[in-house]
């Protein structure tokens, strides 16, 4: 497929002098989420386990990254491997949940494989005509661990994943990602397309409006954006510690706020990791997962941060739910085509909106 004059019109990279958005089309019109996945989501890093999920030999998660689905297993060597999950004979999941198995065993009809994707039997094909078991293979998907994350990648050409993190690790010191512990998942859908929730996460411009508690945690003045290759970090300090500020039972330190193209974000408070996958699920309707991760997760302390943590988010992700929701009925309703941003505390959005630019051109322009 190729894009038309006018789209590739608006796909030419937006500078600062004349920043404006996406055209609304983007977010309204379904065929455009086919391209997307193809060329964002199938093409780039997705985070897809943690590795306490995948310790052991046999230990196996399934996701779905763009369109296919995949599973991670770590085979008998102890090395970790991804594949897709449609078996050769009739496309059924050679996995259909999360767990420990010493092979890989279609659901459909029992053909198996070993863990490291080699068709290894298949019932009653012996009397088949030209058909040898060593001839199948579970096409593989690449993977890679980054402090204690595994990422997935369908195409075999993403941007190295060293290259698309670099510097978060050394920049959120002290804090350690490698220690923390994962304590549980929240989950929700809403009502917009994938970038509008994108867009949303990607500037603080909002906050005054919108987040009446989270402004009193964080300090608006302070808050600010760099930009990085691939991804966006904003930060602030946490304001005004202790009894004139309940908002604040996070302690002293930062807030980190990393965007990574396309879809990962990983929040990061004293003691508490929380990464959002935000994942298409049609052209208007958005699956948000929001895992949390914390240091010593047994501690009492931490229990009390947790109960606070999570009540706070969802208040939050409510807010943040209800403005996506009516900003998707303005971009659907034809009023509007597209808008200026500004660079005093949007840039982030420029950022992001310039990538999915490029990458729309790079892969459907003549
Ligand atoms: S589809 Fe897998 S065994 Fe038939
Ligand atoms: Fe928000």
């Amino acid at each position: 497929m190729t894009l038309n004059a006018e789209i590739l019109n608006h796909l030419e990279p937006a500078k600062e002098d004349n920043a404006h958005t996406l055209p609304a089309c983007l977010y309204t019109d379904a065929s455009y989420l086919e391209l997307e996945y193809q060329a964002i989501f199938e093409a780039n890093w997705q985070l897809a386990a943690h590795k306490d999920q995948l310790q052991n030999s046999g230990d196996q998660v399934i996701c779905e990254v763009g369109r296919v689905p995949l599973v991670i297993v770590r085979n008998q060597e102890g090395q970790l491997k991804a594949f897709h999950n449609v078996c050769r004979h009739r496309a059924g999941p050679v996995a259909t949940e999360n767990g420990n198995n010493k092979v890989l065993r279609c659901k459909y009809h029992g053909w198996t494989y070993t863990l490291n994707g080699d068709l290894r039997s298949a019932p009653e094909m012996n009397s088949t005509p030209n058909f040898d078991v060593c001839q199948h293979h579970l096409p593989q998907a690449l993977v890679e661990e980054w402090e204690g994350f595994i990422f997935v990648s369908v195409k075999d050409n993403p941007p190295p994943l060293a290259e698309v993190l670099k510097g978060i690790a050394t920049s959120i010191q002290p804090i350690d990602l490698k220690k923390m512990t994962f304590s549980h998942r929240d989950e929700y859908v809403i009502d917009c397309n994938w970038k509008v929730y994108m867009d949303n996460y990607l500037e603080g411009y909002h906050l005054p409006h919108v987040h009446p508690g989270l402004s009193k945690l964080l300090d608006y003045r302070s808050y600010d954006t760099i930009l990085d290759q691939w991804y966006s970090y904003q930060f602030s300090p946490l304001d005004r510690q202790g009894e004139d500020n309940p908002n604040n039972f996070y302690g002293e330190g930062k807030a980190h706020y990393y965007c990574i193209f396309p879809n990962l974000m990983l929040n990061i408070l004293p003691g508490r990791l929380q990464t959002n996958i935000i994942l298409p699920v049609g052209h208007d309707k958005t699956k948000v997962v929001f895992d949390y991760y914390y240091c010593d997760l047994d501690s009492e302390q931490t229990k009390k941060l947790i109960a606070q943590d999570r009540e706070f988010s969802d208040e939050v992700q409510d807010e943040d739910i209800m403005i996506c929701e009516k900003v998707q009925i303005g971009l659907n309703s034809g009023s509007y085509e597209a808008g200026r941003l500004c660079m005093k505390r949007e840039t982030g959005v420029l950022h992001f909106q310039n990538l999915i630019r490029k990458v729309l051109r790079d892969n459907f322009s003549v």
